[in-house]
């Protein structure tokens, strides 16, 4: 189960890995356009913060979860990403100090102006079955 997990992560971080490194320009790496710190909400009521961001374009901040339907909300989990020119991908281990969801989501989008267009998969696994399932959709962040 918990390979299968890590096995999980791990292609969901390299297909990510993947379609970013097709959408770069082959001669040189554009630089970080976000900004810290800086919020967004997208349209569930989620919240991203942006604390931290190096010249590689590599952030880090919290995010949190307030959309209807999910579990593990109202509380700060760690985000972490990584913003090349307009590309932008980050992921939230659903794991805090209080709350344990069982889930990580990964988001890829492009970012225009103060508007973020995303995508993401959520994987959760279930205990007894070991089983893995990947649900998806779309998130529009705007900044604050
Ligand atoms: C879980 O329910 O297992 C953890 C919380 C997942 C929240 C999802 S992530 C994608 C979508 N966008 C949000 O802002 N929240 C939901």
């Amino acid at each position: 189960m918990v390979r299968k997990f890590c096995l999980l992560l791990a292609f969901l971080f390299l297909s990510n890995a993947s379609a970013e490194a097709q959408k770069a320009p082959l001669t040189s790496t554009a630089s970080p356009t976000i900004t810290a710190p800086s919020s967004w909400k997208n349209q569930r009521g989620s919240e991203l913060k942006i604390a931290t961001i190096d010249s590689s374009g590599a952030f880090n901040g919290e995010y949190i979860n307030n959309a209807a339907g999910f579990d593990c909300q109202g509380v700060p989990f760690d985000v972490s990403g990584h913003n090349s020119g307009n590309d932008i991908a980050f992921s939230v281990t659903w794991k805090n100090a209080t709350k344990n969801c069982g889930s990580i989501t990964v988001w890829h989008g492009t970012l225009t102006g103060d508007t973020m267009n995303t995508t993401w998969e959520l994987a959760y696994g279930d205990d007894k079955t070991g089983n893995i399932t990947i649900l998806s959709g779309q998130d529009i962040f705007q900044r604050n």
